[in-house]
């Protein structure tokens, strides 16, 4: 798979966001199984792995996904570039190093390694102010203990107040079809800066695959349940999307998920999707959207097309802030 950088790092092209196998999609397959899809998207050439301390079961058990993600990945360091997330809470705020210690500490033995290449902070804390934060990642990577540091869900005031005290490595946030309000500023911050834009929700929660319906029962801990775009009335709204994104798929022999990932990947040098699936066909299709390579004519029929449709229920409506984790 072609690579991409990340500020410092290199990836491939496409990443593979684990959060599924732990917590946010309902039911979680077995650990086995977990590890086989994982193990197989290596095989095929994904070398981007995303996880956080965070990703647990109902978010119960602390670092469930790390544990799977370290057992997947055990023999093959050395081939991934491991990203995982921590959240500093205000009552550590008094001793911020001290509590990246901790959780970077307990992120390494969850994994099995000694290192993490990227290690984002997975929301902002007002209560800790960012200057610090990037103090801490700058020592964490000075001790050789990480190669890289993030934010997640930040705008450019942010990444740039950051930035200027240790070099960002890399940006998370929700970007798709679906969810463009980045693309004003903080995409074309990251590359004027020569940070990574890491796109999660790149299928906008499934949506896009067209897979989703009116009909789609949401289970347990299933964060569909409150993605405004998903609710009845606007699954079937925001057909258009659908209709579009079928027919270019139709014409590339290609499916639908792999056509809302091509479309950034050719809009973008410095955005990389982490499409999240627990089933590991639909993992390797989302890798495989790699393959499917948009002329420039096509990705502008998309784009005419996105900018005249309207999307109903906005994903950043909804409090995505420091006190919601995913
Ligand atoms: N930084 C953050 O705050 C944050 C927030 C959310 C997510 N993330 C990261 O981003 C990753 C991806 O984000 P996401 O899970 O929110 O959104 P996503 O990748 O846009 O969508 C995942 C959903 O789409 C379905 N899906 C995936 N590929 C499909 C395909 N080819 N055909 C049909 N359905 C498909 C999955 O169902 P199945 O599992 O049934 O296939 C799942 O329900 C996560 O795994 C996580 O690592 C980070």
């Amino acid at each position: 798979m072609d690579k991409r950088k990340l500020g410092n790092l290199t990836v491939s092209e496409i990443g593979m966001g684990c959060m599924g196998f732990s917590h946010g999609y309902g039911e979680i397959p077995s650990e086995d199984y977990s590890i086989e899809a994982i193990r197989a998207a290596l095989d095929y050439g994904c070398t981007f792995l995303d996880t956080s301390e965070a990703y647990g079961p109902y978010l119960s058990e602390t670092g469930h996904n790390e544990k799977i993600v370290g057992k997947a990945i055990r023999g093959r360091r050395e081939d991934v570039v491991l990203a995982t997330k921590l959240f500093i809470g205000t009552g550590e705020a008094k001793n911020i190093y001290d509590a990246f210690c901790r959780h970077l500490e307990a992120s390494l033995n969850r994994l099995g390694t000694d290192y993490v290449d990227l290690y984002y902070l997975h929301r902002i804390n007002p209560a800790v102010p960012v200057e610090r934060v990037a103090e801490g990642m700058g020592k964490l990577i000075a001790d050789g203990l990480i190669r890289g540091w993030g934010l997640s869900m930040v705008t450019t005031d942010f990444i740039d107040r950051a930035h200027r005290v240790t070099p960002v490595s890399a940006v998370q946030n929700i970007y798709s079809m679906m969810e463009r309000d980045y693309e004003k500023k903080v995409i074309p911050y990251c590359r004027e800066h020569n940070i990574g834009f890491v796109s999660f929700s790149p299928i906008a929660s499934g949506y896009l695959s067209g897979k989703v319906t009116a009909e789609t029962k949401f289970q347990g801990d299933d964060v569909r349940k409150w993605v405004p775009q998903l609710s009845k009335k606007n699954i079937a709204a925001n057909q258009p999307f659908i209709e579009l994104v079928s027919d270019m798929a139709k014409r590339k022999n290609a499916t639908n998920a792999q056509i809302s990932l091509a479309w950034m990947l050719h809009k973008y040098p410095h955005v990389v999707p982490i499409p999240g699936s627990k089933n590991k066909e639909r993992i390797l299709e989302n890798l495989g959207a790699s393959s499917v390579k948009l002329t420039d004519g096509e990705f502008a029929e998309l784009e005419t097309a996105l900018a005249g449709l309207t999307v109903y229920g906005h994903r950043k409506d909804v409090n995505m802030g420091s006190e919601y984790m995913d």
